[in-house]
């Protein structure tokens, strides 16, 4: 008998064929709708493995409803939407999707780090509102991206992709992470620093480091009373990690100059956040992988490890080591 697979969104169909010959496959049918959970806690009750995206939250509820349960691979490279430690524990192992995303992430950051120094949105919007009158010397100016500091705080696959875009634009590349990268600060030229002296110096700061509960609010009060005035935050990570209310206070009240923001503590953000109402913060509907053929990639490559894991047939990006994997 097949296997069962549950796939919480409907994917490509060039994915899901390869899939169909060895596994029972149920999906969600939805593109731009996530599973609901009632749907999602049926569904699991018989699969054994699933195929998940960042939408939805894989906890104890959710385990304890998936008796046959061995893997889980979730379409992403984050997976704090997963309760990793209660998977292992079961003997259930995750997987995720580095490497096939970090090129596309960095491009998005690096536009978003563009967009907002050079308020690329509001100026969009000022020739479209018609109040471009004429041409004047201090109209819509922003901050220079050559030769300015970036800090990067999460030096891993992404954080070093941005570097190199900076390296490309003469910038002095800072960065923080929890162990030294020697390597990539030689072909970079960056240099490591402490964390506050990364958010002192910098006139870009940019958050690529996983979340977890122990960077909640990393950015909070503290932190941004530490950035330039004419600093620029940029957050393409997970929105838990920046304190939101104190970046629209820190925002509002001229302590540093903008934010760019691809990511929220709440995703969807509501549209009534007071961030969405300052001109200096650029938002974006988490997008940093979204080209169409890196989406793909991610399909694939989530796919392929639930089908290596499940069958036993070859490498798999482990993000635990249960008993027995
Ligand atoms: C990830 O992979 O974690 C991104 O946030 C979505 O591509």
């Amino acid at each position: 008998m097949k296997k069962k697979i549950y796939i919480t969104r409907k994917l490509p169909s060039v994915v899901i064929e390869k899939l169909a010959n060895d596994f029972d496959i149920y999906m969600w049918q939805e593109e731009e709708q996530a599973v609901p959970r009632d749907v999602l806690l049926e569904q699991v009750k018989t699969a054994d493995g699933v195929l998940t995206m960042l939408t939805e939250t894989i906890d104890t509820e959710v385990l304890d409803a998936a008796p046959n349960l061995k893997v889980i691979s979730n379409m992403a490279v984050g997976y704090n939407n997963i309760e990793v430690d209660e998977a292992t524990k079961r003997g259930i192992l995750v997987a995720n999707t580095p490497g096939v995303l970090t090129e596309t992430t960095a491009d998005l950051t690096f536009a978003l780090l563009m967009a907002t120094a050079r308020r690329l949105v509001e100026a969009s919007g000022y020739l479209r509102e018609g109040k471009w009158e004429t041409w004047s010397p201090l109209q819509l100016t922003g901050m220079d991206i050559h030769g300015a500091t970036i800090g990067i705080i999460g030096f891993g696959r992404i954080g070093q992709a941005v570097a190199r875009r900076a390296k490309g634009f003469n910038m002095d590349i800072l960065y923080y992470n929890r162990s030294r990268k020697i390597e990539a600060e030689e072909e970079m030229g960056a240099t490591y620093a402490d964390f506050e002296t990364v958010l002192k110096k910098s006139d870009f700061v940019c958050l690529l480091l996983p979340y977890s509960p122990e960077v909640h609010h990393l950015i909070s009060k503290n932190e941004l009373s530490l950035m330039k005035k004419t600093a620029v935050l940029i957050n393409t990570a997970r929105g838990g990690i920046v304190d939101e209310e104190a970046l629209y206070q820190a925002l509002k009240n001229k302590e540093i100059w903008a934010a760019g923001l691809d990511v929220f503590e709440k995703e969807p953000v509501d549209l009534d956040h007071p961030l969405l109402t300052l001109p200096n913060v650029v938002t974006l509907p988490h997008i940093g992988s979204a080209s169409i053929a890196t989406r793909i990639n991610m399909a694939q490559l989530a796919a392929d490890n639930l089908r290596n894991a499940l069958l036993q047939a070859g490498p798999v990006m482990k993000v635990n080591k249960p008993d027995g994997w």
